[in-house]
């Protein structure tokens, strides 16, 4: 377990496009964090509401979890003070807006940006990028790293997507999400992928997502903080 629990860590996961992994992302980390035995906060501000309705199935399967609450606009009013009981706190952005998208990212200690493998992806986040450029003019030191997400196991992604992934001015993080029937099937249990299966390839790579979070941005910026 992480030893600095002191000051909570927060998370956006941002995107303009609507499908790109932000939810089931969102979920399994905060589902991940929470099995670890940290305090977890999951900030819903998708009006479709679907991290809550994944609350509430946990519930009724009497499943504990991360707790969840829904947000709208304005939200970041009143997170700071929130957030203060929390080890970790998530922040799923809704698709297709952009004023939950750029308060999210502002306060957020990293802001993670789930694309799809292929060429066509990326081209879609060309809004998010945009986003993130203006919002370190206010504050250079923001931090944001591209997830790639539904890649088909046992291929590599094309040469072109990596090169194309290799050249964007956003880091990408080492661990990548696989196309898995478990990120689809998990949340109808009320569970993330390292409490539903976790010995399948999806619990491991969430596991690697959350190591490797912990390891770039979390220890770093914490121990700045202290
Ligand atoms: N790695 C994955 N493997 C298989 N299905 C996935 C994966 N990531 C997301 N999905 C599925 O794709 C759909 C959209 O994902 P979601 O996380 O809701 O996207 P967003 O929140 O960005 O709109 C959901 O049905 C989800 O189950
Ligand atoms: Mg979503």
């Amino acid at each position: 377990m992480p030893d600095t629990l002191s000051k909570s860590f927060i998370v956006a996961l941002a995107g303009q496009k609507g499908g790109s992994g932000k939810t089931t992302t969102a979920l399994n980390l905060a589902d991940a964090w929470h099995a670890q035995g940290l305090k977890v906060l999951l900030v819903d501000t998708d009006p479709q509401g679907t991290a809550q309705t994944w609350r509430d199935v946990m519930e009724e399967h009497d499943e504990r979890g991360p707790t969840v609450v829904s947000m709208s606009k304005g939200f970041h009013h009143d997170i700071e003070q929130l957030a203060a009981a929390y080890d970790r706190v998530i922040i799923d952005c809704p698709p297709g807006e952009n004023t939950i998208q750029r308060a999210a990212i502002m306060i957020a200690d990293l802001t993670i940006l789930p694309c799809g493998p292929g060429a066509t992806d990326i081209w879609s986040m060309a809004e998010t990028f945009e986003l993130i450029r203006r919002a370190r003019m206010l504050d250079p030191s923001l931090k944001a790293s591209v997830l790639i997400t539904r890649k088909v196991s046992n291929t590599v992604i094309g040469d072109q997507a990596e090169e194309m992934f290799k050249s964007l001015e956003f880091p990408s993080f080492t661990t990548t999400l696989g196309y898995r029937v478990a990120f689809q099937e998990s949340p109808n249990a009320g569970l993330g992928v390292v409490r539903y299966k976790p010995s399948g390839s999806a619990a491991r790579e969430i596991k690697a997502l959350v190591e490797e979070i912990e390891t770039l941005y979390i220890k770093t910026t914490l121990q700045v903080a202290s």
